[in-house]
């Protein structure tokens, strides 16, 4: 395996798949293009291959063409997890990699960091020790797992290094170093897209743009919209709150399938405006524009935190616990009586201020950076 001397850069091969890891990989590649003691590849396992999904997020955030790209697409999880690992090896094999970096809690983040695990290449995983205790969710299984076979375990809030120790993490592989996703949101802030220009690029009937303002609202959970009846709840008590603040419904492309199949797909209303998943800056813009968020999205939660916009979190738990503590998060379910609650008090109180948490300060990938180089460096002496 390589490793570092004085005129070789130590590569990471980093990994992104799925919409969520595209923001978290962006200040890293820039980050280690700064520190010229690392060098790195960037892998792109075609776990989101939309347009919408995938291709305007590399645009938007500067994120340079992937190295390879295995063009996975979709499968069970399964076939999935397995597909990534079957057309992975191979071209780990070729990449001289000192170490393999992995984000988040995706198919693609478990699927590679086990590859290199394997083969005896250390994993680096950035978004440690987050934690639901909810093993229905498939995030939770890929969470443990991927930080059970890691060598340096990056965590974005204080909570993650305890649920680590409590598994057998080695105290010394863990380093709290802040949000990568926060670096990608403080460095995109002035860049996006004004909430009231992408309304009137999507035509958003005039409701939207009264002094009210306007919900957001996302759902991808399998949790909420595989289940036809849980969605069927979901969509009724939104569109009811449509008629208090008027809804803008950007939908991935399995909530889109899903409510088609369930025969409960809604036309353009009013109040109540369904759309296409959206790109990065005009999802930042309607964000900072709105009065509240509804989502079912971890980083969701942790962007309108750092925004300082009030969000109420349609699941019953949440591995970033920082968001509600310091944050403006309210974790609600899926009750229509809580939901109508939370909502209710937002817009009665303006909701929940909340405060920056420690180290969201837009220089997480910064840290990161430094620390695998001196990791590579002292690793190449001893
Ligand atoms: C994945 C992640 C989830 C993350 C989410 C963000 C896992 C287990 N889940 O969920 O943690 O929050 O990404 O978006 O890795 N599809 C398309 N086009 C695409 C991608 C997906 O149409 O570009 C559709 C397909 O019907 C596919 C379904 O969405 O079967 C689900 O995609 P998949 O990648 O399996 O999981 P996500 O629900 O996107």
């Amino acid at each position: 395996m390589p490793t570092m001397t004085s005129t070789e850069p130590f590569r990471v091969v980093c990994v992104v798949g799925a919409r969520p890891n595209f923001m978290k990989i962006a200040p890293l590649v820039r980050a280690f293009a700064r520190e010229p003691r690392l060098a790195s590849t960037l892998v792109h396992t075609g776990q989101h291959y939309d347009e919408a999904m995938k291709a305007s997020f590399f645009d938007q955030l500067d994120i340079p063409s992937p190295d390879v790209d295995l063009e996975v697409g979709s499968g069970t999880h399964a076939v999935q997890t397995a597909e990534i690992m079957r057309r992975f090896e191979p071209e780990l094999d070729r990449l001289q990699a000192g170490a393999v970096l992995v984000v988040g809690d995706v198919n693609s983040t478990i699927a590679c960091a086990l590859v290199a695990a394997k083969k005896d290449i250390p994993v680096i995983h950035v978004e440690a020790g987050l934690r639901s205790y909810d093993r229905r969710m498939p995030e939770e299984i890929n969470r443990i797992l991927t930080d059970q076979i890691s060598d340096l375990l990056f965590t974005t809030e204080q909570d993650a290094e305890p649920n680590l120790l409590r598994e057998g993490v080695d105290a010394a592989r863990i380093h709290f170093v802040g949000n990568v996703m926060i670096d990608t949101l403080l460095h995109n802030r002035s860049r996006c897209r004004p909430a009231a220009e992408v309304l009137d690029a999507l035509s958003a009937p005039e409701l939207f743009r009264q002094s009210e303002g306007y919900g957001l609202l996302t759902l991808h959970r399998p949790s909420n919209v595989d289940d036809p009846k849980v969605l069927r709840l979901l969509m009724e008590t939104l569109g009811d709150l449509a008629r208090e603040l008027p809804v803008l419904f950007p939908m991935h492309p399995r909530t889109k399938a899903r409510l088609e199949a369930a025969g409960l797909a809604r036309q353009r209303e009013e109040n109540f405006l369904p759309i296409s998943a959206l790109p990065y800056l005009d999802m930042l813009g309607l964000m900072i524009g709105a009065r509240l968020v509804l989502t079912d999205s971890g980083g969701i939660q942790e962007e309108t935190t750092a925004l300082g916009v009030p969000c109420i979190t349609l699941r019953e738990n949440t591995e970033r616990p920082i968001t509600v503590t310091a944050g403006t998060n309210t974790v609600v379910g899926t009750d229509p009586g809580r939901i109508r609650a939370a909502f209710n008090d937002i817009l009665a109180t303006g909701g929940k201020r909340g405060h920056i948490p420690d180290l969201w300060d837009g220089r997480a990938a910064e840290r990161i950076a430094t620390t695998i180089a001196g990791w590579a460096e002292s690793r190449a002496r001893s």
